[in-house]
């Protein structure tokens, strides 16, 4: 038996089993791995603890890391490194690949994402439902995109950036891409038209850092 398991029966784990379990080779079976006070099943899958998942007898063991928070992904990574525990990809059938699109381990592409040509993406990129990354753009590694994020043409998205839901990423040029910086997070419903600065939260239409009273 071959264990696959999207980590955590939160929404987002349960929005990415049934595309795992399309593409789920003969003899695996696709767990759930959560930490939470959960029932023996959901949704017809096994829950299984993190110690449960590495004490079943498999030839293998893979994990795909649905938890929002990056800097959790992260942690969760170096764990899975420590126990040898693999990495896949999870991605529903209705999503658009389009010419020389590179993108790491890890990745969940949600049902309706769209990458256009001569994208590069890194490990454990999340883009959940309708979100779309355009021609030209770079995304770090453990970068995450809520639902219906648009991210235009020759965009970087720096390493454990967040976007929120229904943003809008302003185009950037050739040489001088608008640029998200590390671990900033973009609001819902965003319009992006500066650069966002390292880990600082912007919101609004234009965008600007939330200050909060
Ligand atoms: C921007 C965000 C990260 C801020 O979260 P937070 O730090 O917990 O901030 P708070 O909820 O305390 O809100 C602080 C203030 O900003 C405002 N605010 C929060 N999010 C906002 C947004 N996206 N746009 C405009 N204003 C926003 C709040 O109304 C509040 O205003 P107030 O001080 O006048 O009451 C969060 O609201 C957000 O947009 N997250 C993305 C959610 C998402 O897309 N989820 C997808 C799940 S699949």
């Amino acid at each position: 038996m071959i264990l696959f398991g999207p980590d955590g029966a939160s929404g987002c784990g349960r929005g990415v089993m049934p595309f795992v379990r399309q593409r789920l080779p003969k003899f695996a079976e696709a767990v759930f791995i959560d930490e939470g006070d959960l029932p023996p099943r959901v949704n017809g899958h096994r829950c299984l603890t993190w110690a449960d998942f590495l004490a079943e007898p498999a030839e293998s063991r893979a994990v795909c890391l649905t938890v929002a928070d990056s800097s959790v992904r992260l942690s969760l990574t170096e764990r899975c490194h420590a126990m040898e525990v693999g990495f896949f990809s999870a991605w529903a059938s209705r999503v658009l690949i389009m010419d020389d699109v590179q993108f790491g381990g890890g990745a969940i592409l949600s049902p309706f994402v769209s990458l256009t040509s001569n994208t590069r993406i890194g490990l454990h990129f999340h883009a959940n439902l309708y979100s779309y990354v355009e021609h030209d753009c770079v995304i770090g590694d453990f970068v995450a995109f809520a639902p219906g994020v648009k991210c235009n043409g020759y965009v970087v998205a720096q390493d454990f950036a967040y976007v929120g839901a229904g943003a809008v990423l302003r185009q950037g040029d050739p040489g001088a891409p608008l640029t998200i910086g590390h671990g900033a997070v973009v609001g819902m419903g965003a319009a992006v038209t500066k650069d966002p600065s390292p880990g600082v939260t912007v919101v609004g239409n234009p965008a600007r850092p939330l200050t909060k009273t």
